[in-house]
């Protein structure tokens, strides 16, 4: 057992989520810098490399939700590590909207706890899970569709965004240097995701391609170290899509973001993914390498509505 490569914490159950990630962990164990270099060269050693070893950074405990007589969560209990890359998966309605909402605080869990880099979470807004670095995007685009790609981008860097009275009464005398820094930063991004040519089209003028890059630009403007994406190339082309995969693993491999990324093409979970969370029903029925998943039989079962 390479348990001690891994000191379990203190206020939770590591075996609830999945005994078996011990038994992957590489032997003698590399540092986080080695994995990131292994990263480029050799995915199924990452793989492998960060899940065992990469400190848990965001972690979800016995989480309960219900609406009405639905149970959207019924006792979700799940890790990510930092640096990885974790695809959230499910047949509809399994509940992965809802665990992401209650990640990001827009739902209150009736039971359950969310822990951040080892703090309790669970009551805290959402704007302020943003300032701890948690930044999410939307299933569905909940984005101003008047506004220009830029405005909308820079929006998110607004302080009244981040709902601080104090910065909103002194905003009269700090706005022309927001202005400046804030531009700066959402130029960079547009820059990275070549969103040049829409920067001042309004939002809901652009194909949904388009858009869902614009959603995720403006989470990823906020730089965060934890980034929730809810389905962001449904609907979208082949080539949409590579241009969101693109995205994704350019701003993985130069800022190390840990993702977190709901997505129904296995395939491309499968591709790209460290790990795949697989929910049904409210319920995490298996968690492990994107491969071993589809030979899963609950999983299966889940997929052909058994
Ligand atoms: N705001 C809400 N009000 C009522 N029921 C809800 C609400 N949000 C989610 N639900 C219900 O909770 C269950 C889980 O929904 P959720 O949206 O989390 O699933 P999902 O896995 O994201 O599905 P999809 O793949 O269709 O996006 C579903 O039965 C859904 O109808
Ligand atoms: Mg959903």
């Amino acid at each position: 057992m390479y348990y001690t490569l891994n000191p379990p914490a203190t206020n939770f159950n590591e075996h609830l989520i999945n005994p078996n990630w011990v038994h992957l962990v590489p032997h003698p164990q590399p540092s986080m810098e080695e994995a990131k270099v292994d990263m480029v060269w050799d995915k199924s050693s990452l793989y492998k490399r960060v899940w065992g070893m990469g400190e848990r950074i965001l972690w979800a405990e016995g989480l309960h939700l219900s609406f009405g007589g639905v149970r959207a969560l019924d006792g979700v209990s799940i890790v990510i590590r930092k640096g990885e890359l974790v695809g959230l998966i499910g047949p509809n309605g399994a509940g992965k909207t809802s665990l992401l909402n209650v990640i990001s605080g827009i739902y209150r869990p009736e039971r359950g706890r969310v822990y951040f880099k080892g703090k309790d979470i669970t009551g805290m807004p959402p704007h302020e899970r943003v300032k701890l670095g948690i930044a999410r995007t939307f299933q569905h685009g909940e984005m101003f569709h008047g506004m220009t790609v830029l405005e909308a981008i820079m929006l998110r860097l607004h302080p009244w965004h981040r709902g601080s009275i104090i910065e909103a009464a002194l905003w009269g005398f700090r706005a022309k240097r927001w202005e400046v820094e804030a531009r700066e930063r959402a130029e960079h991004i547009i820059d990275l995701l070549e969103l040049q040519e829409y920067r001042h089209r309004p939002v809901g003028s652009l194909p949904p391609g388009i858009q869902k890059k614009v959603d995720l630009a403006a989470a990823l403007v906020q730089d965060p170290e934890v980034i929730l994406m809810d389905e962001p190339m449904a609907g979208l082309s082949r080539e949409e899509k590579e241009d969101i995969i693109r995205a994704i693993i350019e701003v993985r491999e130069t800022r190390g973001t840990t993702m977190v990324l709901v997505e129904h093409d296995l395939e491309v979970v499968s591709d790209i993914c460290d790990r795949v969370i697989v929910m049904d029903r409210g319920r995490v029925i298996f968690d492990g390498h994107p491969e071993d998943a589809v030979r899963d039989e609950a999983v299966i079962t889940a997929y052909i509505g058994g």
